[in-house]
């Protein structure tokens, strides 16, 4: 076969010159491993980028997609309709928390993230409180790709070569505190007071100018970092004084992540939207997607100026295939009982995981459900190259792993079993051993 130029493929958030110097190329994928093109089998580390949850080619999921592409490639969103989109919200209605009944569907988290701040904009504005438009997010926050997201979002180089992004923003400090929460296992004891910023906020600029907060329950693309015990509890608080939205960005905990259907459950605390993606579907069709409480649906129904309630939408937004691999996959996280695999697993997960304190540039590990994240010391002067050299020797040794900064960070498919668990840290141990 004639190899692919590989100059006309733009690749996102890929150091271009660098992979096409050395490609690291896929060819195929099943349950737990991917195949390299050069035929070595490579366990997956981190479901894809977090959202292949039911493992690769779930027959189930495969199945329904195929089923669904021979019968109903497609159907217009706007002013019609089909019965996948509306039985999947039957679905998410049951699994999500108890207020979130009505869903919006996006092609993707980012595109999530920016639905969910209009929602919130356009339901004050709808309630006569349009002088609430300011968002608020926090420092490390990853929200994905958009205008909206990076504008809340808090990661530096996400934002900086961008312009000026939307107004009326303000951030939250991060949670980070490695110096009082080192190797941490769940929640971080420490932080809680941090939440406190938000009333600073308010303080500043006042709850009537202020829309929502947005933050990642469990930050994930800033290096996996856990709440503060009792801090997203807290934000809750200082939201309902203030008549101020929450949304957790859901994007990489919901669909099972953390042993529950979503992170909201799992830390008990009620937001006013979830914003979903990636383990909708198990990646299988891109996906996304905006839960929101009953009131917010309703007052824009009861209120709304204009026929259409929500002057938002895309063409793909509840596409056919995607519903159908989406109630697949929910199928099967059920059928095959992957979110209890990961409650029963998530202890000898950290305990592997935490294993690997003690070995050279090791500075820190933090694990919550199915999530580890592995912190390295920088080399001078080079932030990251550490832990993209790490990357590549766990290739070359049959393990994808996920670099952010000098994090490591694996998130497997709900599918792993305790052997996997093992190989997988064992794997990342001796190629820590070997990369200087
Ligand atoms: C919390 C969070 N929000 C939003 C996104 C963006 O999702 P997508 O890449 O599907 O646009 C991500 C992606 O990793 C995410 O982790």
């Amino acid at each position: 076969m004639r190899p692919n130029n590989l100059e006309n493929y733009w690749m996102p958030f890929t150091s271009n010159r660098d992979f096409k110097a050395d490609p690291r190329m896929i060819a195929s994928a099943k349950g737990m491993y991917y195949k390299s093109s050069d035929g070595r089998q490579i366990m997956d580390g981190t479901a894809g980028l977090w959202c292949v949850n039911a493992g690769h080619a779930h027959p189930k999921i495969v199945e329904a997609v195929t089923k669904a592409v021979q019968t109903l490639d497609y159907a217009p969103g706007f002013n019609f309709g089909h019965d996948g989109a509306f039985e999947l919200s039957n679905r998410l209605a049951q699994i999500f928390p108890e207020n979130i009944n009505h869903f919006f569907f996006t092609n993707s988290g980012s595109e999530a993230v920016d639905s969910a701040l209009k929602i919130a904009l356009a339901y004050h504005r709808c309630r006569g409180k349009g002088t609430k438009t300011r968002l608020i997010g926090r420092e490390r926050g990853y929200h994905g790709v958009g205008f909206g997201g990076i504008s809340v979002g808090g990661l530096v180089k996400n934002r900086m070569y961008f312009g000026s992004l939307l107004n009326g923003v303000d951030h939250m400090r991060h949670t980070h505190n490695p110096d009082l929460n080192g190797f941490s296992r769940g929640e971080v004891e420490h932080g809680y007071e941090l939440a406190e910023d938000l009333e600073r906020i308010v303080a500043l600029h006042d709850a009537s100018n202020i829309a929502a907060v947005i933050v990642e329950p469990v930050a994930g693309s800033t290096g996996v970092l856990p709440p503060p015990k009792g801090y997203l509890k807290r934000l809750r608080e200082i939201c309902d004084a203030h008549d101020i939205l929450l949304i957790f960005d859901e994007v990489i905990t919901a669909f099972g992540r953390l042993g529950c259907a979503t992170a909201s459950d799992y830390f008990d605390v009620e937001p006013d939207i979830i914003t979903f993606a990636k383990g909708l579907t198990s990646g299988v069709v891109p996906m996304g997607g905006v839960g929101v409480k009953d009131e917010i649906y309703q007052t824009m129904l009861d209120n709304a100026d204009a026929p259409i309630e929500l002057f938002h939408g895309y063409t793909y937004s509840g596409h056919p295939l995607a519903t159908a691999a989406a109630l697949a996959s929910l199928d099967a996280y059920v059928e095959d009982g992957m979110f209890e695999n990961v409650n029963n697993l998530s202890e000898h997960w950290a305990d592997c995981a935490h294993a690997l304190k003690g070995l050279e540039h090791v500075t820190d590990i933090r694990t919550i459900g199915l999530v580890a994240g592995i912190e390295l010391a920088s080399r001078p002067g080079a932030v990251g190259a550490r832990a993209y050299d790490v990357m590549k020797a766990a290739w070359e040794k049959g393990l994808m792993v996920r670099v952010t900064g000098d994090v490591l960070a694996f998130s497997p498919p709900l599918i792993i079993n305790k052997q996997e668990i093992e190989q997988l840290f064992e794997t990342t141990a001796d190629v820590l051993r070997k990369v200087l």
